[in-house]
């Protein structure tokens, strides 16, 4: 086992790096107040080939391994979590479902674009009834000749108004249950789409999330992902995926408190010293970067799974549930060192905090990643 970076890895972090500093943290604070998608960032990680890292290079791709995924998406993150959510969703989420799933009629006309983010993405499995139980979905396609009528409601949609492709279940036949589920892909300009109002939410403010209608939306046959009655399969599959993305989303945040905390606590005097001289601190210090260190080795595990061809939901999963946790509990106790600075906008750490707990809830709460681990380790 070599627990090194390989040059390429450290060249794409080194890169998400750079980018995050110099272009995505001096709006950051204000994107968050005001509630701003990222435009002018989403636009230039497309240009640097961030929006589409594992796509292979003939569907305008980087072609690049999971770690490298995982490096960036903590780096952007450490900055700024609702600008690593929106490249998140479109590579884990989107590209990787059509790349896997999809004709090359779907890839050349759907993928190129979203891979070099010239077009965005959205994965719309939740419904207002239809969360963490993701069977049960009310949204209905009907065969009409050779188009599906879609009609129904999806919920809590991230990048849902700026989305130009949505990945979108319905059910094409409700008596088989989930096997009676399927993928369409939906462009969002089709008639009966309708966007509803954007989220106001505690954290990741700056990204989008909001409810779609399908009122009488016609999609032609041909933009069934896969095949009729898969798409429940095809949404768990592309959520194993998803679920490395959030993790290192949650990686990030809890990586951005430690290091605040151990700035701030240098910089603070306390009874005439810094207060990093207090072991109070230097505890809370030490279990926030072993706490740091496992949810990066988690969640390299499940990458390392995913990339040869393993079987990789329990390690996923896994990654998921405590890189979430460690985020909240980092970004707390970031709080707790900065004492009362901490809960004030002066410092970004109660951003961490409200940006830290979505992570428990999306792609799947912890609560159905326990049941994922334990699934699979009782089969
Ligand atoms: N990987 C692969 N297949 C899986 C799977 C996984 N992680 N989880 C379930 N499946 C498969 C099962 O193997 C089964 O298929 P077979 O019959 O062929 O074996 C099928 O799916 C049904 O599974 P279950 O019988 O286990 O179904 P269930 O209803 O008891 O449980 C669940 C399913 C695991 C709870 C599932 O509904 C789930 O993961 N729920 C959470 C949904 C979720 O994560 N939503 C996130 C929304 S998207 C989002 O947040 C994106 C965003 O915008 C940021």
């Amino acid at each position: 086992m070599d627990f090194k970076y390989t040059e390429e890895q450290i060249y794409i972090r080194d890169n998400a790096r750079d980018f995050a500093q110099n272009e995505i943290a001096p709006s950051s604070v204000q994107r968050d107040i005001d509630a701003t998608f990222p435009e002018e960032i989403v636009k230039k990680l497309g240009e640097l080939g961030f929006m589409g890292m594992m796509v292979a290079p003939e569907w305008g791709g980087s072609g690049l391994d999971t770690i490298s995924y995982t490096l960036a998406m903590e780096e952007i993150s450490k900055v700024d979590a609702s600008v690593g959510v929106i490249m998140s969703v479109n590579n884990s989420l989107v590209c990787f479902g059509i790349e896997k799933w999809g004709t090359d009629a779907q890839k050349e006309k759907y993928l190129k674009p979203l891979a070099i983010g010239e077009k965005l993405g959205a994965f719309c499995l939740s419904e207002p009834e239809a969360g963490s139980d993701a069977t049960q979905q009310r949204t209905t396609a009907v065969l009409q000749g050779d188009h599906y009528i879609l009609n129904g409601m999806k919920n809590w949609i991230t990048n849902g108004t700026k989305a130009d492709y949505y990945l979108l279940q319905a059910a094409t036949d409700k008596s088989k249950g989930y096997k009676g589920i399927t993928t369409f892909i939906v462009e969002k300009t089709y008639d009966g789409v309708e966007i509803g109002k954007k989220e106001d939410k505690l954290g990741i403010r700056s990204s989008d999330t909001c409810s779609i209608g399908l009122n009488n939306v016609k999609v032609p046959k041909e933009n069934i992902l896969g095949d009729l009655g898969i798409g429940f399969k095809i949404a768990m599959e592309t959520l194993n995926g998803g679920r490395i993305g959030i993790a290192s989303q949650a990686l990030g945040i809890a990586q951005a408190s430690l290091e605040a905390s151990v700035k701030y606590s240098k910089e603070r005097k306390a009874f005439d010293a810094p207060i990093s001289n207090l072991q109070a601190i230097q505890f809370k210090l030490a279990d926030m970067a072993v706490n740091t260190e496992c949810a990066r080795l988690l969640i390299y595990n499940a990458a390392l799974k995913k990339d040869s061809g393993e079987k990789y939901a329990k390690e996923a999963a896994q990654a998921k549930l405590f890189a979430s946790k460690i985020a909240v509990q980092n970004a707390l106790e970031a709080i707790q060192v900065h004492g009362g600075y901490g809960y004030v906008r002066e410092y970004l750490v109660e951003r961490y905090l409200r940006d830290a707990k979505i992570t428990e809830i999306y792609e799947g709460t912890s609560e159905i990643q326990k049941i994922v681990i334990a699934r699979e380790l009782l089969r």
